[in-house]
């Protein structure tokens, strides 16, 4: 797929998910196959400059190029700022938040609550796209509500205004995450505009992925809680769409060596205290499936060291590991 200058290797994206997709769970997403990762939101307003979180969240260290980071904001001159910003840091893509429906954002009437007034979307855009020579990208909803959906009008005016790709989010702001993706809406964008879209909701597995391109004649998907604890989807949602064959998942031994990788990535990230606390929902989403994950889970939840809780994550995969001498033998 191709994004304004940009090549991006194939037609899977990860999602921007706040408190989920930072930079090792990029990186990681990346590595397994994942033509982008888009990183999570960084705050526009300058006064949130130079918070941990800002900081952390515009660190690319080692993350491979195209790196898409989303701005979020409502003020247009504060926007500008931030992509400029965002590009000194390393950003080759600029995605500004028009999708989130999360009360923090829309009450500073950011993310999807900026729907709801084209002119300032216009204003946004334009000043986004004159601030930066990186291609600037949108996410979008269906509209503030299924009375008022208005996707086909925004992604008129990001085309306008020099936008180079809009991944529409299939369900309107007061849908949050309710009821079924409208895929009709999405199809009408894809046929109102020529730049890049980039189809979102609900989509879980290869197939799916598969349909839902059919469905709306998006240019690509993406992906967002689906990949929690499962970092292979996007890059098996990609291998599928490239050869058409189903994709095996990994085998426990692989499970148990991206994991405990995940982890270490996390502390390094974050250093011992916040790493060990933030690997907690990883862990969680990585073992709910899996035989004896949820005792797992409540045992290492407690844990405070780092080398407490791989040594707890290797001893809950103790068969992979004990198996693997046998099979490296076979
Ligand atoms: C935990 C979480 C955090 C999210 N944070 C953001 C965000 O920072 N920016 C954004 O545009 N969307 C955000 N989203 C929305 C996702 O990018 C995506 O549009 C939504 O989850 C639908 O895709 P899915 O059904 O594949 O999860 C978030 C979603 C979740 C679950």
């Amino acid at each position: 797929m191709q994004i304004g200058s940009l090549f991006v290797p194939n037609r899977v994206v990860l999602a921007p998910m706040a408190g989920v997709t930072d930079r090792p769970f990029r990186q990681l997403c990346r590595r397994l196959g994942a033509g982008l990762a888009v990183s999570e939101m960084v705050a526009s307003d300058p006064r949130l400059r130079t918070t941990r979180k800002t900081l952390q969240r515009i660190d690319h260290c080692g993350e491979p190029a195209p790196r898409s980071v989303q701005i979020a904001g409502a003020d247009p001159v504060h926007l500008a700022d931030a992509a400029r910003f965002n590009v000194a840091h390393g950003a080759d893509i600029i995605d500004i938040n028009m999708g989130c429906p999360a009360k923090k954002v829309c009450n500073v009437a950011a993310g999807s609550a900026l729907l709801s007034d084209e002119p300032l979307v216009g204003r946004i855009l334009e000043r986004v796209v004159a601030a930066v020579e990186v291609p600037v990208t949108l996410k979008i909803r269906t509209g503030p509500s299924p009375d008022r959906r208005n996707a086909v009008r925004i992604a008129r005016i990001a085309e306008s205004a020099g936008v180079a790709a809009v991944a529409v989010h299939g369900r309107t702001r007061k849908c949050a995450f309710r009821g079924p993706v409208e895929y009709d809406s999405i199809r009408a964008v894809k046929r109102a505009i020529s730049i890049p879209v980039i189809a979102n909701g609900d989509i879980a597995s290869p197939e799916q992925a598969r349909h839902v391109l059919a469905a709306t004649g998006a240019d690509a998907v993406m992906v967002g809680r689906a990949a929690q604890g499962n970092p292979w989807l996007p890059g098996a949602i990609a291998a599928h769409l490239q050869s058409g064959k189903q994709v095996e998942p990994p085998d426990e031994l692989e499970r148990a060596e991206v994991l405990l990788g995940h982890l270490r990535a996390l502390h390094a990230f974050y250093g011992e205290a916040v790493g060990v606390r933030v690997a907690r929902k990883h862990l969680s989403w990585y073992c709910k499936a899996s035989p004896n994950g949820e005792q797992f889970w409540r045992g290492v939840n407690r844990v405070e060291c780092a080398q407490r809780q791989l040594a707890l994550t290797r001893e809950f995969f103790h068969r992979a590991f004990d198996e693997a001498p046998m099979r490296l033998a076979a």
